[in-house]
């Protein structure tokens, strides 16, 4: 049994009692993060929780991010995943348990904070080499999923058409452009520029993205943040995707089109190695800029 965190305590996990009065539960009025840890040690932290601050600031959630530091720790540590290579954490800080109203609750209402951890893992070299297959589906989301909110019920539609139409994952449409994945941000590689939609509100500005951006441009690779058309997508040199888990992951056929050679592109190649450096410095304690 998993022992995880719920307002205060830690607990094994069939303990943890919500509320059905949650405005997590009634109307996804909250936010998560998930948050890399490897072999113990945290990766982007304070850039997830910056995040975080950002999201509650929108939703005017008054509550001490800071609290939350010790917490992660705690549970990576109580569950056994402090030499683990890679485990990450859930949190999920809704507004609370409050009678239902649509506008925001009056008075003293003490935010729910759940969280728990896992471990997880990377892909096979052989899997990750042959690349993965996305198909595109259209963007139903709301105009502000720069605010991590807990309402994902687009992007697990997204998902299962994915999954119903045999790819590994969505490449998400709106008015034309080629937004983020369903859960992952969306790159493109056109004549040796690395290009990612620019940080609005109808992508969520990935921790990831945000590392891969700083190493390509430290690798002196030429970077664009602008969108992508759709129907550039067949003819992009390289595609991928960025997330937390998926870390950066090829893209090697958009709706049965292969893209470039197939496979992972050099570009792709060589910012996932930069990446995977940067978490050994990180591992090591050799660097601590995205920690
Ligand atoms: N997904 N875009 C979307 C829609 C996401 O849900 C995520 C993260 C990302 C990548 O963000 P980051 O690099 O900070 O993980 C982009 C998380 C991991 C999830 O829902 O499990």
């Amino acid at each position: 049994m998993s022992t995880v965190y719920l307002n205060g305590s830690f607990m094994p996990k069939d303990e943890a009692k919500i509320s059905p009065d949650d405005r997590g539960f009634l109307l996804g009025d909250g936010l998560y993060e998930v948050t890399p840890f490897y072999e113990g040690v945290s990766f982007g932290f304070d850039r997830h929780l910056e995040r975080l601050r950002k999201g509650l600031a929108w939703l005017r959630i008054d509550f001490d991010v800071e609290s939350l530091i010790d917490m992660h720790h705690g549970l990576i540590e109580k569950n056994g995943l402090e030499g683990v290579d890679r485990s990450m954490v859930y949190m999920q800080l809704t507004r609370g348990a409050a009678p239902r109203t649509h506008y925001f609750p009056e008075g003293d209402v003490i935010p729910t904070i759940y969280a728990s951890a896992k471990e997880w893992s990377r892909p096979s070299d052989e899997v990750w080499q042959r690349g993965f297959t996305a198909v595109t589906v259209p963007d139903r989301r709301w105009s502000r999923v720069d605010i991590k909110t807990i309402c994902l019920l687009p992007n697990a539609m997204a998902f299962q058409d994915a999954k119903d139409r045999g790819a590994d994952d969505a490449i998400l449409v709106r008015d034309g452009v080629a937004i983020e994945g369903a859960h992952q941000n969306f790159w493109g590689v056109y004549g040796g520029a690395v290009v990612t939609h620019p940080t609005t509100g109808h992508i969520l500005p990935g921790i990831t993205r945000a590392i891969v951006l700083e190493e390509a441009r430290a690798a002196g690779i030429p970077v664009e943040e602008r969108p992508i058309q759709v129907e550039d997508l067949p003819c992009a040199d390289e595609l991928f995707f960025t997330g937390t888990t998926g870390e950066v992951r090829p893209i090697s056929q958009v709706d049965g089109v292969t893209i470039g050679a197939g496979g992972v592109g050099p570009i792709t190649q060589r910012l996932s190695d930069a990446f995977l450096a940067l978490v050994d410095a990180v591992k090591e304690g050799a660097a601590t800029a995205a920690s």
